[in-house]
């Protein structure tokens, strides 16, 4: 079956492109995983090659791992044949990041111990590469002191570890120790690899809802939280771009390295875009921005029995400025992006959306599916330029948006203006 995310990846730029990683996977039910962890690895450029403790074999074979990562899997310190062909101290030299993931209780411990009893414990030793383990265990085996002391010690010789994640286990019981999503892990392993995609580059990003005041307490809003805006910051900042983040209401902190601009209406963001888009390399509109505001803000509270004698209380509404089309149509605009949250004829609204508002890109999805889009931690989006489009899979809101910046970078790169 075509698979989207597959050809979209293989042909853009990731910070895991030719990025040599030495995936160590230990003896846990979680071994499993490492097969699909592998071929997302793949997918985002990366070259995997496989390290097995004996205890994972038990769990799934080496072939499996060798079909998956196109190489053979090592598994013996003290094996001649395999050493004469890439020896350990080689395998070590080769590799840009260890990842163990599965990594036992066992494992974590004899990593801290500094043991270099088998293959993975040696090559550890021997590289001078980061290492990130990525924990996987019952609930009461993570909570042990000795593996907590454990990861400790890793973390203060500046292992990264990724997780453990919280939830329902294999044995049934439920907590901390589950094996992070591929997802996660993903993402995680991209940021040890800054992409430097936007170095240098100015980006205004627009997040959140916007508020139009009816009367002092009350409002026209909606239900944008924010989320995959801030994520863009996040992902821009990770490239190496400057950002600034206008924000309306939300209650997610600002991302480190940002500078955020709080706004509350569309008025008010409107006028800090404008403030701010003069120099910018890119402008990303993510705000859900109220199209209508009241015509009037009340002075005072409206009050029941306010309402004339019918009962019907009306509120004139009045369109607000049009933030993405009129970055789109400024002189010297920087690349600009806006994002199209319809319910219905998804990617023909937003073909639309990116003609009329004289837009670079845009990001659409459908907000009818409550599994993805306002308030979730997932989206699916297809993203569109005047002459292509690119349907991605569902994917974390971070994953989303660290795609989304590459296209991004791959936009300006194609535009020349990079
Ligand atoms: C069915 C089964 C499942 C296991 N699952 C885990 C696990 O999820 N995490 C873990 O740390 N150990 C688990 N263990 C224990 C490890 O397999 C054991 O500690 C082993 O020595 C680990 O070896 P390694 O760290 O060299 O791979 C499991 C054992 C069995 C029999």
């Amino acid at each position: 079956m075509w698979d989207p995310s597959h050809s979209f990846c293989k042909t853009s730029m990731s910070s895991l492109t030719n990025k040599r990683i030495l995936l160590g996977v230990t003896g846990g039910i979680a071994a499993y995983k490492s097969a699909e962890l592998i071929r997302r690895l793949q997918d985002r450029g990366a070259d995997v090659r496989v390290v097995m403790t004996r205890a994972a074999t038990e769990f799934i074979t080496p072939l499996t791992l060798q079909a998956l990562s196109g190489h053979p899997v090592h598994q013996d310190l003290l094996n001649a044949e395999t050493e004469s062909v890439m020896g350990h101290i080689e395998l070590a030299r080769w590799a840009d990041l260890i990842l163990i993931a599965p990594a036992s209780a066992n494992f974590i411990a004899r990593l801290a111990q500094g043991h270099g009893d088998d293959l993975l414990t040696t090559l550890c030793l021997a590289s001078e590469s980061p290492i990130a383990v990525a924990p996987a265990m019952n609930q009461a085996m993570w909570a042990n002191e000795a593996t907590q002391e454990n990861v400790a010690a890793l973390a203060s010789k500046h292992v990264r570890i990724f997780g453990p994640d919280e939830g329902l286990q294999a044995c049934g019981e439920v907590g901390a120790g589950r094996l992070l999503d591929v997802d996660g892990i993903v993402l995680l392993t991209e940021k040890v690899f800054p992409s430097h995609l936007l170095d240098g580059k100015k980006v205004v990003i627009t997040a959140g809802p916007t508020r139009e005041a009816i009367d002092p307490v009350r409002y026209i809003s909606n239900n944008s939280s924010g989320k995959q805006g801030y994520a863009l910051a996040e992902a821009a900042i990770e490239a190496g771009a400057q950002v600034v983040l206008i924000s309306g209401p939300t209650g997610l902190p600002a991302p480190d390295r940002s500078r955020r601009v709080d706004v509350v209406s569309a008025d008010e963001m409107f006028d800090a875009v404008m403030k701010e888009v003069g120099d910018a390399d890119i402008f990303i509109g993510v705000a859900a921005v109220a199209d209508y505001k009241p015509v009037h803000r009340e002075e005072q509270k409206i009050k029941k029995g306010d309402a004339p004698s019918n009962q019907v209380l009306r509120i004139d509404l009045i369109e607000n400025p049009d933030i993405i089309s009129g970055v789109g149509h400024l002189a010297g605009r920087p690349y600009t992006v806006g994002f199209a949250a319809e319910t219905q004829n998804v990617v023909e609204y937003a073909r639309k959306k990116l003609t009329k508002k004289n837009l670079d890109m845009v990001v659409a999805n459908d907000v009818s599916d409550t599994s993805i889009g306002f308030n979730s931690d997932d989206n699916r989006i297809t993203v569109l330029w005047a002459d292509r489009e690119v349907e991605l899979p569902k994917l974390s809101k971070r994953n989303v948006a660290t795609r989304i910046i590459e296209l991004i970078a791959q936009g300006l790169r194609e535009a020349g203006r990079s």
